[in-house]
Order: C-alpha cells, then sequence, then structure tokens
C-alpha cells in the first residue's frame, strides 16, 4: 500500500493535513533520511522509515481499545457538552479512531473502539444479531415469568416484538413483605439487537425501572474487569481475531 507522506503523517496523529505539509515544507520530516520531495510524495508504510522531529514513525493501519465507558460521558467522537469516549483514549497513533456502537450517558461498561470500519459494521449491522450482554440493578422483583416473556419477545413500541433475550436472575430480593423499601434485583441480559435504550425499556415493559447499567461483552470480548471505570486498554491479538471470527448467532441458536 501506497499512501501520500501528508496524509501518512496525518493518520499517524501528527497534526492535520495541512499542519502536515507544513511539518514537511519545514523540513521537520525525513524519508529514508531524506528531505522528502514534497506533501505529495508516495510511502509505503512498513518499508519506508519516516522521522518526524527526530522520531521514528511506525504506522498502524487498525487500532483497537476496550474502554470501561464511565458514567456522564458520551459515545461519540466530539461533543460540546460532555466529555466523549474517545477523550479516554489518550495514548493512540489513529486520529479516526470511533466508538463501535452507543451506550446511554448513564452507562458503564465494555465500549470497543475503533477505526475499523468493516470490523464495526460486522458487529453492529442488524443482521449479524452480535450478543451483547447487560449487567443491571432493577427496581422491583425480576421473577421466572419475566424470564420467559424477555425470551419469548416483548412489545416495547416497535413495529415488532424484541428479539429472543435471555434473562438470568443474579438475586432478586424476596422481600419479607413488610418492609417499605422497593425491592432491588440484580440480573444479566443478552440480547441480539441495539434498539435505543433497548434493555431500559425492555424491563419498563414488565413494569420494572432499571436504576444501573454496565455492557459486559459483546459478542465473545469480554470487559476486562480490572478496569476501572474511564480506564482502557488496547486489545490483544486473540481479541481482536474473535471479534473478527464472530459467528452468527441468536440467543441460545448457533446459525450456520
Ligand atoms: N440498552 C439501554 O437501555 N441502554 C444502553 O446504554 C444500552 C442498552
Amino acid at each position: 500500500m501506497q499512501l501520500r507522506l501528508d496524509k501518512y503523517l496525518a493518520d499517524m496523529g501528527v497534526g492535520t493535513r495541512s499542519e502536515a505539509k507544513q511539518y514537511i515544507r519545514r523540513k521537520q520530516v525525513t524519508v529514508n533520511g531524506f528531505l522528502p520531495k514534497g506533501p505529495e510524495q508516495k510511502v509505503v508504510p512498513g518499508r519506508d522509515e519516516i522521522v518526524f522531529e527526530g522520531k521514528q514513525l511506525c504506522y498502524l493501519e487498525y487500532e483497537y481499545f476496550m474502554l470501561n465507558k464511565p458514567k456522564n460521558c458520551v459515545s461519540a467522537v466530539t461533543d460540546q457538552y460532555h466529555k466523549t469516549v474517545i477523550d479516554f483514549i489518550t495514548e493512540k497513533s489513529r486520529r479516526d479512531l470511533f466508538p463501535v456502537g452507543r451506550l446511554d450517558l448513564d452507562t458503564e461498561g465494555l465500549m470497543l473502539i475503533t477505526n475499523d470500519g468493516s470490523l464495526a459494521h460486522e458487529l453492529l449491522a442488524p443482521g449479524k444479531h452480535v450478543p451483547k450482554t447487560y449487567y443491571a440493578k432493577v427496581e422491583g422483583r425480576v421473577t421466572d415469568e419475566d424470564v420467559r416473556k424477555f425470551a419469548n419477545g416483548l412489545e416495547i413500541g416497535e413495529k415488532k416484538l424484541t428479539l429472543p433475550a435471555e434473562l438470568r436472575i443474579l438475586f432478586s430480593d424476596a422481600g419479607d413483605g413488610l418492609s417499605l423499601k422497593e425491592p432491588i434485583s440484580e440480573i444479566e441480559l443478552t440480547i441480539t439487537e441495539g434498539k435505543f435504550h433497548q434493555v431500559k425499556r425492555m424491563f419498563e415493559a414488565v413494569g420494572k425501572h432499571v436504576t444501573y447499567l454496565k455492557r459486559i461483552s459483546i459478542g465473545e470480548l469480554n470487559l476486562d474487569h480490572s478496569l476501572h471505570p474511564g480506564e482502557y486498554r488496547r486489545l490483544t491479538e486473540t481479541e481482536i481475531k474473535l471479534l473478527k471470527n464472530q459467528r452468527k448467532t441468536v440467543v441460545g441458536k448457533e446459525k450456520p
């Protein structure tokens, strides 16, 4: 792959495309030890040695990070009012990173951040049905009846019922019948769609309210629980392969 030197520099986060052009003109960049002819000079990442202000650059075509998204940050690249998930990724080479999908402002947990558009498409396209698992605290007593309702599909104001979802009760406050306190349940829920506020709306459909929500997995990729909210790390090669080999699955069944 060949690309223009100014694009290479911009991709590597050295500056914008026009800043990169200026650095080249001001002789702050060398290619294989020589001053380049101009910003349009073609370079081959991995073969040519590009040095900016004495530091050799290492070209990365794709970057993959997992962030434990904290509350009060938006799943966007830029935002006027809030910190974005991209703002947390301080050690990055690429300037074209974006979050794969969205979590609500008050939802925490696994956020995948990359510049690999085709992987993002594989994970997000509605027809792919990649499972996503959430941990939630719910006001109210989640019951086996709810488990059945989630498995059968719920009416949440969309054209169709939700697809079968796997609800697992981790803890459901049986209450003593005397206490005035609202019972609280803890659950895990696996869904294979990504409708707006889907988890919260599914619980509202059975008369319950989600008070805390955290995504813990996307397909085979699990949140690294050693990451505190706001912390991130690069995906390992194994994790990247797991995501790329993501098989189409529906909850409880595997498609051929
Ligand atoms: N479902 C929700 O209700 N909110 C999220 O952030 C993700 C899934």
